[in-house]
């Protein structure tokens, strides 16, 4: 770009950076991400470093975040409510040391305050001989509005603080004078748990939900009519005194917090001195991995000074304080075009709704589908294709689709309509009573085909090696494959064809030597014990140790198939609802073929598995109860993961039961288990159970 180009490209940048500090701040209705609006400024920033001469005081790195909105009352800040510079990573922040240090040697010998940076929103608060006297928000960093009809219904906002800290300081000869005039500043926000009901509540109440908590808590405190604020449940955590008259304030930011606690303000508890710089970024990044772990959003970790005199001395760069630096930890919700919704067909026929997403990197990795759940959730959120969405992903859960920013609308997007009919072969869909999924119930629709022959040919299961997805698509799609059993038949000729097909142009190896191994590891798997064979048969709610648990107690295909629900329910782990899907299983006429062409194919073993097919871990011996939908874990998939850690997932609650998970919206089992004393815990409890 040549300077001219340069010139003007950084003057739209202000403009949009203008823009989106607007929306954010002003109509607390974001367009973008923090991530996305991040990179601007940086780009802003490199830019100005670059030509310190085309800076003028309007740009957006000049001054602080917003614009004050018509609404309130101005309020001028006693002292300027500064901001913090970001450091995206250990580097950076070691960039930041650096940098203060060859400021002012005194640094090197600095201890450090790591806290949590919490994503709500800034107010400062106003004490006048003890009383909560004012509130604002932060506005442009000089001006902000005054708020304090809403910050009075904030529980959390003491409004009585005691002249004398209470308990007072142990060890200290003489006590210091609580200011009489003392301005703090905190971060008003909603917890997690708190934003997930409160969106529940407006869910059943037909209204529209919020995307995140910050944007909603930043609405709630905004309101012109404070009891709409009382009814949001927004809280506080205080981390700083900006101004203080007729009395002492301690000096170090660790005693300081200890010191604004005892006055009765909320304090956070996670924060941490250090001695070093290094020991203050070991915690910090070991936060980025345990942020799920706070009640509410943190979208990093801020490193302070210990000292505030030295942190003060150091003064300030724009609006960003030298004694300070924000963490940032990788953004985990960016926004990106909904390019379509696309319905794929599962194993037990399950339609379920994929969003196809105009490709994104969120925390290092680049999204292309998300899941958007269900059809019911499409329709909540008023998920619409051509939508620009909110995505987000988090830790190990698949990324999924927040919601739409509405506000970004060209007005062509059209709702969304589930399909009436199977995407996969035309057969009108179902929906079961009180069910939220709808099913495509043709036994013979080739998507369920393909993932019944996945789960047939898996690890767990016959473990056929190198039947991928494509091959099977393509047997399939020849007619060659219209059940699993048809497997046993294939031919050489006929996995040539398939395999060519696939391979013709990335094939490593030949397709006569593919085709060889694919024969002998079907042919291997004729051998495989019965309980292996019993998982295969993907009957619902059957997993590997049940599947083995079955095989103890009926040895063979026959005894199994001739057994009555009741029988079933005898074996550990086998309750009503997965012994009737055991007998409707059998019953049906195009299993029991089926099971005849496996017959044929040899594949019939008899008598109990030989190796304990028991997965050994932190769960072995226990048994679990699940009810209501859990927050991340689909109910195949919490069955798996108990599993696979050595546990056992059963129907119902007994005594014996070792713990119930709970959910959202569970049945009467979270009642049973109260009844009969059984430990109750949530997702994040059976997770840490099983893997630490
Ligand atoms: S210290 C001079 N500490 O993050 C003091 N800020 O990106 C500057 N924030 O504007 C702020 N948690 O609204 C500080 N523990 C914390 C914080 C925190 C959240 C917010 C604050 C600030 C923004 C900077």
């Amino acid at each position: 770009m040549d300077e001219k180009n340069l010139q003007q490209h950084y003057e739209e940048l202000k403009q949009q950076i203008h823009f989106h500090n607007h929306r954010y701040h002003v109509l607390d209705a974001p367009l973008i991400s923090d991530l996305e609006y991040d990179k601007l400024v940086i780009e802003l920033r490199q830019i100005e470093a670059g030509h310190p001469d085309w800076v003028t005081p309007d740009s957006p790195t000049q001054r602080a975040g917003a614009e004050v909105s018509e609404k309130f009352e101005k309020v001028r800040h006693p002292r300027p409510i500064l901001s913090l510079a970001n450091a995206f990573g250990a580097e950076d922040a070691r960039a930041w040391y650096e940098r203060v240090r060859k400021l002012d040697d005194r640094v090197e010998k600095a201890s450090f305050v790591v806290e949590p940076k919490i994503d709500g929103l800034s107010v400062v608060l106003h004490y006048r001989d003890g009383v909560f006297a004012q509130g604002a928000t932060r506005g442009d960093g000089e001006i902000g509005e005054d708020i304090t009809a809403n910050l009075r219904t904030v529980k959390a906002i003491p409004l009585k603080i005691p002249l004398i800290p209470n308990p007072p300081p142990v060890g200290r000869g003489e006590e210091i004078r609580v200011p009489v005039y003392l301005v703090v500043r905190g971060e008003i926000f909603i917890p997690v748990k708190d934003f997930e009901k409160l969106n529940e509540r407006l869910e059943e109440n037909g209204e529209k939900t919020y995307l995140n908590p910050r944007n909603t808590a930043a609405g709630s405190l905004r309101q012109l009519d404070p009891s709409i604020t009382a009814a949001r449940p927004l809280t506080l955590l205080v981390y700083q005194v900006v101004y203080s008259e007729g009395g002492e304030v301690p000096a170090s930011q660790w005693e300081l917090l200890q010191w604004l606690k005892r006055l009765g303000f909320p304090v956070t508890d996670v924060a941490q001195r250090f001695e070093n710089i290094e020991s203050a970024i070991a915690f910090t990044v070991s936060w980025d991995k345990r942020r799920d772990e706070l009640s509410y959003e943190a979208d990093g970790m801020v490193i302070k000074i210990d000292d505030l005199d030295l942190a003060g001395e150091l003064g300030f760069v724009g609006k960003d304080p030298r004694g300070a630096i924000a963490f940032k930890f990788p953004a985990r919700e960016v926004t990106t075009k909904l390019l379509g919704i696309e319905v794929e067909v599962g194993r037990t026929g399950v339609l379920t709704p994929k969003a196809v997403l105009e490709a994104v990197e969120i925390n290092g990795v680049i999204v292309k589908n998300a899941t958007l759940h269900n059809f019911d959730y499409i329709a909540e959120k008023d998920i619409r294709p051509g939508d620009r969405v909110l995505v987000k992903r988090a830790g190990e859960v698949i990324p999924y689709v927040i919601g739409p920013v509405v506000d970004l609308r060209t007005g062509l997007e059209k709702p969304f309509t589930p399909p009436l009919t199977c995407p996969a072969c035309g057969q009108p869909v179902e929906h079961f009573e009180g069910e939220v999924a709808c099913y495509c119930v043709n036994a013979a629709c080739p998507a369920q085909l393909v993932r019944n022959v996945e789960h047939f040919v898996s690890r767990g299961s016959m473990d056929i090696t190198g039947l991928g997805i494509k091959i099977v698509e393509k047997l399939i799609e020849a007619g060659l494959v219209k059940d699993v059993a048809d497997i046993y038949t294939l031919k050489r000729e006929d996995i040539l064809e398939a395999v060519t097909k696939k391979d013709r142009k990335t094939g490593k190896e030949p397709p006569g030597k593919i085709a060889d191994n694919l024969l002998a590891a079907i042919d291997t798997s004729r051998g495989q014990p019965l309980n292996r064979v019993i998982t295969a048969l993907g009957i619902h709610g059957v997993g590997e140790v049940s599947a083995a648990d079955l095989s103890r107690a009926f040895p063979s295909l026959d005894l199994l198939r001739a057994a009555s629900a009741d029988q079933l329910q005898k074996v550990d782990g086998v309750g009503p609802n997965i012994a009737e899907a055991i007998v409707d299983w059998f019953s049906r006429e195009r299993n029991q073929k089926v099971l005849e062409k496996l017959e044929a194919a040899g594949v019939w073993p008899v008598g109990a598995a030989h190796t304990s097919p028991e997965r050994e871990g932190l769960l072995s011996g226990m048994t679990f109860v699940v009810t209501g939908t859990l927050p991340t874990f689909s109910r195949e998939g919490v069955k798996e993961f108990i599993e696979s850690h050595g546990g056992k997932v059963i129907d119902s609650v007994s005594k014996k039961t070792s713990y119930l998970v709970l959910g959202e919206a569970p049945g009467s089992k979270y009642q049973k288990a109260q009844e009969l004393g059984v430990k109750v815990i949530g997702e994040e409890e059976l997770k840490k159970l099983g893997l630490e």
